[in-house]
């Protein structure tokens, strides 16, 4: 049966810090009796604005970390629920709740603190399934402001001091009264927001990495012991600390994703993030165990380091663990090649995925940013929607960027969920995430809620962009009054000089490509699609107009702009395919090299292929120099870099402030990988793969490519091999869809035109 939780009384404490200190976690704990047992199941619904984490009677309900994530606070947040029935006993019970910071009351985006409220506070009712309250928030619990979390902050990092550990504190037989620190809890004022359950998946520890010790110095001086490890892989989590020393020895952990020239850890590029935890010990002679709970971190490298005491037979001995934390997306594609650089970018992508997937998609997960940029993310969709299952990730996000977008005529923020009250529209690439994401997700899954939820908002940002940045029909217009947008983002030349197309070019061309995205919605929600089908006409006429030549071509001398006509089709069928030679030049003009950004990248592959010039998009994805893929794989990446040349050998650290090695905009370049290396695609028409569309296109040297996938309908794959001259190809249709298969030229194709569910291997010479 469902239940409707009410959320009438919300508990808080006076603990509140103040823009710029963070404050302790609270602990709060109520007992309840329990005549019998529950016949039948017992659920918990929690809702926060902060963080949380439950135990009953000693122990914690689940393993769920940042409930409730990061929804758009000043109008919403979630609830999740849980099956408590096994944590219960006949008799006394006790339940207790630890509330931390988060993003409500802690640092955010470049922010200071208390973006949404000033502290932290939740609301929760344990139910049986006939609907009766077992407990509630109300004026029975008591909170304790002096626990070992003395500090909390995601950004900063979490201080736990172990000798002001609770006890049993969420168990029946603990006493909480004022003299052990426990006090009556303060109900809080009902706050005036949607509390709605949450959709998306939880996020949770997923995977660990050992440590290894790749220093470890002592300073006679300051008495002070210094040991760096190295957890092999950069990913966002925390320490799994286990140590032994001196009552009172503070072990300080600071976060690196990379080391500077002289072996130390670099943290430049954190910019004011602390990201830095400390423990410490009770001292017992024990190996005491911690982890973190209200902080994560973007790192590979931990510097650990302490004071050594005076006596010396109190030696500290620590051990370290990594533990990734990520949403609990299901994993669902597997791509790889016989090109070992190629394989590592792979991999590098997929943990760009993990490193920045938690809750909602972030920029990056190590320096005081963190935020939802919404350009970044719809360059990925459809990468991420190959690795793993983000549908519901991607419908819980977007309700945010609905929420961004109610307060601003239809404008869609640069990132969501907002952080202060006002912000320009994102601009072209970015807002128009509100088309994209949903329009993507659509075709991977077939689910129209997605559509459904978004089509007025796609709407809504079509007149804006059509009312308020566009002059003449020009998006993104010097003249108009809107915020102009963040370009081809971070494009640069093989010297590292900035490669600008005209925000103009940039913004019509995506402009078009929202207004097809709205036309097709309407037409599978079955709504009238001709109004957005005759403004995407004209659209196209004023691409036209204003950004091709007589002979129908691009006038910039841009790869960029090249990109963006082709793969949007704003130039005329006739000159398709010059428009794609002259793009092959730029390309050779720039010794090989694609010279485009954050927009433009995920596409050029695409439309390189599509005007005949596969060779040089393999020459492009195999490249290794600098601006290329490989380039940072080259160079010892275990993720995505933010910039092409974010570290070079002969510059070192680019000098910008904003310089992130976990960045997954570039990792789209997975999604040509399977769709046309591998071959495994799928049908705008026919979508979420009940057509699967088999298209490899070998290339670069390759002997070998897979791409296997858990679609909605189950498991497909495809594997080729070329041995000998031969093309062996291996094929998985799933029940309930069909496949087409399509060859390159040289290979004559004898397989059937409609393929059936099954498993086939085939061979064409
Ligand atoms: C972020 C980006 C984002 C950009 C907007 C940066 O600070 O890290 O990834 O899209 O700003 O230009």
């Amino acid at each position: 049966m469902k239940h409707n939780p009410t959320w009438n009384t919300w508990l808080t404490s006076p603990v509140r810090g103040s823009t710029r200190t963070t404050t302790p976690a609270v602990y709060f704990r109520r007992k309840f009796s329990l005549k019998k047992m529950p016949e039948a199941k017992v659920t918990l619904h929690i809702t926060v604005l902060g963080l949380a984490d439950v135990e009953i009677n000693g122990q914690r309900i689940s393993d769920d970390t940042f409930v409730p994530g990061w929804p758009d606070y000043r109008f919403r947040t979630y609830y999740r629920s849980y099956d408590v029935t096994p944590f219960l006993e006949k008799g006394d019970n006790a339940i207790g709740v630890t509330l931390g910071n988060g993003w409500y009351t802690g640092y955010v985006g470049m922010m200071y603190r208390q973006n949404y409220g000033q502290q932290p506070l939740f609301s929760l009712t344990l139910v049986d399934e006939k609907k009766n309250t077992i407990v509630e928030t109300d004026e029975k619990w008591r909170y304790n402001d002096h626990g070992p979390i003395v500090e909390n902050d995601i950004m900063q990092g979490e201080c736990y001091d172990a000798r002001l550990e609770l006890g049993a504190w969420s168990s029946p037989d603990y006493t909480a009264k004022g003299r052990n620190g426990w006090y009556r809890a303060f109900i809080a004022e009902t706050p005036e927001l949607t509390v709605d359950p949450a959709v998306a998946p939880a996020v949770r520890p997923q995977e660990t990495f050992e440590a290894r010790e790749i220093s470890n110095n002592f300073d006679f001086h300051h008495s002070h012991y210094t040991r760096t490890f190295d957890f092999g892989q950069n990913m966002a989590g925390r320490i799994r600390l286990r140590v032994k020393g001196p009552c009172g020895t503070s072990i300080s952990l600071r976060h690196a994703e990379i080391l500077d020239a002289d072996g130390s850890i670099y943290t430049t590029n954190l910019r004011t993030a602390r990201a830095t935890d400390t423990y410490t010990c009770k001292g017992t002679g024990d190996w005491e165990e911690w982890e973190p709970r209200f902080t994560f971190h973007g790192f590979r490298y931990c510097e650990a380091s302490w004071f050594r005491f005076m006596d010396l037979n109190k030696e500290v001995e620590v051990s370290l663990e990594a533990v990734a934390l990520y949403s609990d997306m299901p994993r669902t594609g597997e791509l790889e090649c016989s090109h070992p650089l190629l394989n590592q970018l792979i991999s590098n992508t997929r943990w760009s995925q993990k490193g920045n997937f938690l809750d909602i998609p972030t920029d990056c997960p190590q320096r005081d940013e963190r935020l939802g940029w919404t350009g970044d993310a719809q360059a990925f969709i459809r990468t991420a929607a190959f690795f793993h299952d983000v549908d519901a990730f991607f419908r819980q996000w977007l309700t945010s960027i609905r929420d961004s977008q109610s307060i601003h005529d239809g404008a869609v923020p640069p990132f969501s969920p907002l952080v202060g009250w006002q912000m320009p529209d994102g601009g072209p690439g970015w807002g128009d995430a509100i088309f994209i994401c949903p329009w993507t997700a659509y075709l991977c899954y077939g689910d129209k809620t997605i559509l459904r939820e978004n089509f007025q908002g796609m709407c809504d940002y079509l007149k804006y962009i059509e009312n308020v940045t566009c002059v003449d029909g020009v998006r993104s217009h010097p003249e108009s009054k809107a915020y102009r947008g963040f370009g081809d983002w971070l494009a640069v030349d093989p010297m590292g000089v900035p490669v600008t197309t005209s925000y103009e070019l940039i913004g019509t061309a995506f402009h078009a490509y929202g207004a097809e995205i709205t036309a097709r919605t309407a037409e599978v929600l079955g709504k009238d699609a001709k109004p957005f089908w005759m403004l995407h006409g004209k659209i196209v006429e004023t691409f036209r107009k204003n950004f091709l030549n007589e002979q129908g071509l691009p006038k910039e001398q841009t790869q960029a702009a090249h990109v963006l006509a082709l793969q949007f089709h704003l130039v005329p069928d006739e000159t398709r395919q010059a428009a794609g030679d002259r793009l092959a030049e730029l390309v050779k003009e720039n010794n090989y090299h694609m010279n485009t950004g954050f927009l433009a990248t995920p596409y050029i592959l695409t439309v390189l292929e599509d005007t005949g010039h596969l060779d040089l998009a393999y020459r492009i994805l195999t490249q290794e120099t600098f601006p290329s893929w490989l380039f940072p794989v080259k160079n010892g990446a275990t993720t995505i870099w933010e910039r092409w040349d974010s570290w070079t050998p002969e510059r070192g650290f680019h000098p910008d402030g904003m310089n992130s090695f976990n960045h997954y905009a570039y990792g789209a370049v997975c999604a040509w990988m399977v769709t046309t290396m591998a071959g495994l695609e799928l049908d705008p028409a026919d979508p979420a793969y009940h057509h699967i569309v088999f298209k490899p296109r070998p290339g670069g040297g390759l002997t070998q490519a897979r791409a296997a996938l858990q679609t909605r309908y189950g498991h497909t794959a495809i594997a080729w091999e070329i041995k000998e001259g031969v093309f062996h190809v291996t094929l998985d249709v799933p029940e309930g869809t069909y496949a087409t298969l399509s060859l390159p030229p040289e290979y004559q194709n004898t397989a059937p035109d409609r393929i059936e569910p099954g498993h086939y291997e085939l061979e064409f010479s």
